[in-house]
């Protein structure tokens, strides 16, 4: 019993290394505009947008929700961002719910296909930082690995297949 416990100590400390980082640098997803979702901005409140985003670090791998109502997604170059304009977008959403993936680092820039909602406000232009620029410390830290052993990872399907196979081979060695 003891080779099991320390066996079993030892797979989860494995699976913790193994688990853990991979989830340092796991994508993140953010919803456009928090609880605002994708609309006009209120009138006293036009630059809504450049404000969310600037409380944010968008990396790529990372993807952007947009939740909305009779509306539209747009994404198009920087002067279609700066004139409200999408004549020649790039892609265009109109589903309601749309997750856009952050695949390219540098600017990325989303407008209304309606240019009065654009001029009011409804336009979004992240930064997307590449992973091998990005200082590994700023990035929101995964816990650490045995901080919430007790329920974090019991909860886990690996740890519990894990345990599965460990119990199953001691009850092998014993019967042999
Ligand atoms: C905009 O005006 C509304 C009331 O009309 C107010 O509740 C809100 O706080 C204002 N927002 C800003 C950013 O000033
Ligand atoms: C959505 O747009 C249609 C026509 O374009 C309009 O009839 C309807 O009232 C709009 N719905 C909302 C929730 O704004
Ligand atoms: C958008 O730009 C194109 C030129 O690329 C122009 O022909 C068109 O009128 C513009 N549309 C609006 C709504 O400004």
């Amino acid at each position: 019993m003891a080779s099991f416990t320390s066996f079993g100590f030892a797979a989860l400390f494995i699976l913790a290394i193994t688990s853990s980082s991979p989830a340092a640098t796991a994508a993140e997803g953010f919803k456009v505009g928090g609880d605002e979702g994708w609309r006009q901005p209120a009138a006293n409140d036009t630059e809504m947008y450049t404000r969310w985003a600037s409380t944010m670090r968008f990396h790529v791998g990372d993807s952007l929700r947009f939740v909305y109502k009779n509306d539209s997604v747009v994404v198009v170059d920087k002067w279609g961002y700066y004139h409200c304009n999408s004549t020649h977008p790039i892609s265009v959403f109109d589903d309601g719910n749309t997750v856009f993936n952050l695949g390219r680092p540098g600017p990325a820039y989303f407008v209304s296909s309606d240019p009065v909602r654009c001029k009011n406000g409804q336009r979004l232009n992240v930064e997307v930082i590449s992973l091998m620029h990005d200082d590994p410390i700023s990035r929101t830290p995964a816990p650490a690995p045995f901080s919430g052993a007790g329920s974090n990872f019991l909860a886990m399907p690996q740890l519990v297949f894990f345990y599965v196979v460990i119990a199953s081979a001691s009850i092998n060695n014993m019967y042999m």
